[in-house]
């Protein structure tokens, strides 16, 4: 999702060697190359061809009950990964980004999380994205630490298209009121990590939106913008259980730092859903899905 989105906002001025398991959105300039980052091999063979000035790790096990049941690759691809990538930008003086979580804290505290805070992670997911987060630091590196929504390139339903889906099938939604985050839309967030890396900007960010909000408030927003009925979201408690991995309940972030030295508020989550319904009114998510271009597109059919 997030990767689709950087390949975009990259594309418009720069050459981007993409790399996943699979094509993502395909763009004239932008070179995609597929393997898997668990093969070292192959991971050096396209960093030596591509001698990128700018690595940006993206790729993760976004399944947090996934990572639990399998925790070596999870520790691989969000932490392992980072020191063979680093050996490349190292050699070539390049830039090392990576993409982190607001998963790394355990929630506890009562106010949105500063870059300061020490992070407690809950899980093998926040757990491996943190250690990839210290490799990357011990480079130099720029961490960025969000929550993102926006539509999946794949088949695999995003978290907003997931709640759109219910809304339109009237599928039962439970939904936290408890659980509260500051999400911001994918192109947002790549236009940001843009103008941190003109800025050379090192170290730890918190690039989430500049609205706290619960995932439950999101949800309602997301049928507001759309004009659905909201009847099928039905407020519930995390602690209703049925996740394997514990996870966090305060996953706001604090984006002061970031804002200041960009010079500039971060978008707000209305900002970002105004976005999001402008992606599928527009034509944009009928050729991010590779469907027919052009208005019209209804993703829930594509789904159904
Ligand atoms: N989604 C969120 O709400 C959220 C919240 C906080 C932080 N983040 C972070 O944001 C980043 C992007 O997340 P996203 O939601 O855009 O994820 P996504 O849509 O699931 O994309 C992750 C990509 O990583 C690729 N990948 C996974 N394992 C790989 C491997 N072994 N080798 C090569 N590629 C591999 C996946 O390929 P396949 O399609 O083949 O699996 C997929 O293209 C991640 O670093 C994530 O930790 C996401």
């Amino acid at each position: 999702m997030l990767g689709s989105a950087l390949v975009e906002c990259c594309a418009a001025n720069h050459v981007v060697c993409a790399a996943s398991r699979r094509q993502g959105l395909s763009l004239p300039g932008v070179e995609w190359t597929l393997f898997d980052l668990t093969e070292t091999a192959a991971v050096k063979r396209w960093l030596s061809a591509s001698r990128p000035d700018v690595v940006i790790h993206n790729a993760a096990m976004v399944s947090v009950d996934g990572c639990e049941r399998e925790p070596h690759a999870a520790a691989w691809l969000h932490s392992e990964v980072v020191n063979l990538l680093a050996e490349e930008t190292r050699r070539n003086n390049a830039s090392l980004v990576y993409i982190s979580t607001d998963s790394v804290f355990n929630g506890r505290a009562a106010a949105p999380y500063g870059e300061d805070a020490e992070p407690h992670p809950l899980n093998v997911y926040a757990t491996t994205k943190h250690a990839g987060e210290q490799a990357t630091l011990a480079e130099g590196g720029l961490v960025l630490r969000t929550n993102i929504f926006g539509w999946s390139p794949t088949p695999r339903l995003s978290f907003a298209e997931w709640v759109l889906k219910g809304l339109v099938s009237g599928e039962r939604l439970t939904m936290f009121t408890d659980v509260h985050y500051t999400p911001i839309h994918v192109h947002h967030l790549a236009g940001l990590l843009l103008e941190a890396l003109q800025l050379s900007l090192r170290g730890v960010f918190h690039a989430g939106g500049s609205t706290v909000l619960s995932k439950h408030a999101f949800a309602l927003r997301l049928a507001q913008a759309f004009g659905l009925d909201p009847a099928p979201i039905v407020a519930t408690s995390i602690d209703a259980g049925g996740l394997v991995a514990e996870r966090p309940k305060n996953m706001a972030l604090s984006t002061t730092r970031l804002a200041t030295a960009l010079g500039h508020v971060l978008p707000d989550v209305d900002q970002g859903i105004a976005r999001f319904k402008w992606e599928y009114d527009s034509g944009w998510l009928a050729r991010l899905k590779q469907g027919t271009p052009g208005p019209g597109y209804r993703f829930w059919e594509a789904h159904a």
